[in-house]
């Protein structure tokens, strides 16, 4: 290895892992807030969690939002408080070296596909291609009826007539951001729960792993017996059930994880 990285995990767990990795037929990996932390974005809970310092937010928002789709929208335009700063970081924030090693093992046909939780778009402007965002992508609106996504930009917003309508069908316009107290919408949700069935290996990268159902994916993937790998800083509630749990930021540990991918395809 090249320069020493801050990990408390051993060489030889690195190796273990790229050995699983390589010999595994179908590797998909799921991410959390903690892939965006080296890019300046707060997670939600642990320490400097935005979660831990202001509070869960309330489970109902989106039953408010289908109350009062034209408040809400106004409300969203000009957030206030802590998802304010948190708007503000998305709007500033940049792929980290965790999210171009994902996209280095997608190259390297080892991973299959990636499912984040995160709506930050870093993923994909990282360049990864096979990405499902089981919560949503901020820079996106979705239709809630017909579930059509359009860019952000792409829609005219118009105060005076909220909420924008679909022009496909006229259902209600929202962020693509999945909002507490709203499905997963079906289309993503059934391509997720698809990769959880194929899969014998999963990643799990910089997530607490508390929040379903995207914390079932990876107990289904060890269900049927496959291995889960555990990238994160601290340990958390599936550590027990990974078979290798390294330990570390997450831009390096990934980095090194698929520095050793990359040597042995080699050899
Ligand atoms: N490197 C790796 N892991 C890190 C780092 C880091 N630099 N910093 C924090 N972590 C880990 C934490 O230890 C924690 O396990 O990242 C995880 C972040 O957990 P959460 O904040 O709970 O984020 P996440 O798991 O993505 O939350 C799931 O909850 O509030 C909802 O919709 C929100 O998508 C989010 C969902």
């Amino acid at each position: 290895m090249s320069e020493e990285i801050p990990t408390q995990s051993s060489p030889q767990e690195f190796e273990n892992a790229a050995q699983i990795l390589r010999d595994s037929k179908h590797v998909i990996c799921l991410t959390g807030a903690g892939l965006s932390v080296e890019s300046g974005i707060r997670p939600f809970r642990g320490p400097g969690g935005l979660w831990t310092e202001h509070g869960e937010p309330p489970m109902d928002g989106y039953q408010r939002f289908l109350r009062d789709p034209a408040s809400a929208w106004r409300e969203r335009m000009q957030p206030e408080g802590p998802m304010k700063a948190f708007s503000e970081t998305l709007l500033r924030a940049r792929p980290n070296g965790a999210h171009l090693a994902l996209v280095e093992l997608e190259q390297m046909e080892v991973l299959r596909c990636l499912i984040t939780q995160n709506v930050d778009n870093l993923h994909r402007a990282a360049g990864q291609q096979n990405v499902l965002e089981i919560h949503g992508n901020a820079t996106l609106l979705r239709c809630i009826d017909c579930l059509e996504r359009r860019p952000r930009n792409a829609v005219q917003i118009d105060l005076d007539h909220l909420p924008p309508r679909c022009e496909t069908c006229g259902g209600i316009i929202k962020s693509d951001t999945v909002e507490f107290g709203e499905p997963i919408p079906r289309d993503v949700l059934e391509a997720c729960m698809q990769q959880g069935e194929q899969a014998d290996c999963c990643i799990v990268a910089g997530t607490s792993a508390t929040v379903y159902p995207a914390a079932q994916i990876p107990l289904d993937v060890l269900s049927r017996g496959g291995h889960l790998i555990e990238v994160n800083l601290y340990p958390t509630e599936i550590t027990q059930q990974c078979v290798i749990s390294l330990r570390g930021p997450a831009a390096p540990t990934l980095a090194r994880l698929t520095e050793d991918v990359r040597e042995h395809l080699k050899a």
